[in-house]
C-alpha cells in the first residue's frame, strides 16, 4: 500500500524532528522544513535508515513563498498530503516595555504566519486526502505568562485561527487538533530570543524532569490517529487550564509567582 505523506514545519529539531521519527516509523513518507541544513541533512538520513522516504526545503517559514515551496515539493515528490504538523516556533523574553518591535514582528511571522501560509497552501491537497491538520501550540495558547508576550499573544491567535477553520473544514472531512504542551525537553529555551532580538543561548529552566519530545511526539501520534481535537499533556497541564477557566485570577497569580521564579526573571527589576 502506498505511504501516506506528512509534512513538519521545524522538522530539523525538538518536537518537529521528533514527530518526523515517529511518522516516519508508522510508514509515512516525510517532509521537514527548517533554516538548518546540516540537521535537515540529518534527520533526512536517520528517516531513511527507518524506511521511508524523507525530502527536505532550508526555507524561512515566515515568507509566505518559501512555504509555498515545501508544499510543491511536497506534491512533486510525493504527489499527495495526507497530514500537515505546523510546528516551527520560537520565544521571546522581555517586558513588553522594552519589546523590540521588529523582534516581536518577526516573532508573530514565524508563530503565526508561518502556520497560516502552510495552511493556505495544503488546503486543497488536505481536502482531497481528507487529512489532517495538527498545530503545535503551548499552553500559553489559552495561559498567559509574562514577560512572554509576544509568544502568548503568538499561539493565542493561532488557537482562534485553528478554531475558526475547524468549523469550516469540517464538511470536507479535514480534522484540526491543537495540541498544547508545557514545558518539554528541546531546544526552544535556547533558542529564545531576548530584548536585543539575539538568541539567550541558554535556558532560564531547568528541563530536568520535563516530558521529552520522543513522549510528545508518541502522544500527538495517538492523537491523530483517535482524531482528537485537543491536546493537553500531563496532570499539570490540565489543571493549569482548569483553573485559567475557572479561577482565572489564581491562574494570574501563579503565571506571575512562576515567571517571577525563573532563573534571571526579568520581573525582578520591574
Ligand atoms: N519546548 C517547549 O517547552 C515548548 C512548550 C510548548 C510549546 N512549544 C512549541 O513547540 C514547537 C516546537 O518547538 P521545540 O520546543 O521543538 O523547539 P526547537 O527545538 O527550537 O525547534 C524549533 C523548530 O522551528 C524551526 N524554525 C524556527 N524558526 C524558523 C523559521 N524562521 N523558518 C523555518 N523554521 C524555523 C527550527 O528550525 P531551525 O533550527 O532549522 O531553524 C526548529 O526545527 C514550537 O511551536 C513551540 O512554540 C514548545
Amino acid at each position: 500500500m502506498e505511504n501516506k505523506v506528512v509534512v513538519i514545519t521545524g522538522g530539523s529539531s525538538g518536537a518537529g524532528e521528533a514527530l518526523a521519527y515517529k511518522f516516519s516509523k508508522e510508514g509515512f513518507d516525510v517532509v521537514i522544513g527548517g533554516t538548518n541544513l546540516e540537521r535537515l541533512k540529518k534527520v533526512q538520513l536517520n528517516i531513511k535508515s527507518i524506511g521511508t522516504r524523507c525530502e527536505y526545503i532550508v526555507h524561512d517559514v515566515s515568507v509566505e513563498k518559501d512555504v509555498k515551496k515545501m508544499i510543491e515539493l511536497t506534491i512533486k515528490s510525493f504527489g499527495k498530503l495526507d497530514v500537515l504538523i505546523c510546528n516551527a516556533g520560537i520565544s521571546y523574553r522581555s517586558v513588553f516595555e522594552h519589546a523590540n518591535m521588529e523582534v516581536f514582528e518577526k516573532l508573530f511571522k514565524i508563530n503565526f504566519f508561518g502556520s497560516i501560509y502552510s495552511v493556505k497552501h495544503s488546503i486543497p491537497y488536505l481536502i482531497k486526502s481528507e487529512g489532517s491538520i495538527i498545530a503545535i501550540s503551548s499552553l500559553n495558547g489559552f495561559i498567559a505568562t509574562p514577560t512572554r508576550s509576544a509568544y502568548v499573544s503568538s499561539k493565542h491567535a493561532l488557537q482562534g485561527f485553528f478554531d475558526s477553520i475547524r468549523l469550516e473544514l469540517k464538511n470536507k472531512n479535514v480534522n484540526i487538533m491543537v495540541a498544547s504542551p508545557g514545558y518539554f525537553e528541546s531546544n526552544f529555551r535556547k533558542n529564545t530570543l531576548k530584548s536585543d532580538g539575539n538568541k539567550e543561548g541558554s535556558t532560564a529552566r531547568d528541563q530536568k524532569g520535563m516530558i521529552t519530545s520522543e513522549h510528545l511526539a508518541d502522544k500527538i501520534y495517538e492523537g491523530y490517529k483517535n482524531k482528537k481535537r485537543d491536546l493537553i499533556f500531563t496532570f499539570r497541564g490540565k489543571l493549569a487550564h482548569l483553573i485559567k477557566n475557572w479561577f482565572p485570577k489564581l491562574s494570574d497569580r501563579l503565571s506571575y509567582k512562576e515567571i517571577l521564579n525563573e532563573r534571571e526573571s526579568l520581573l525582578k527589576d520591574y
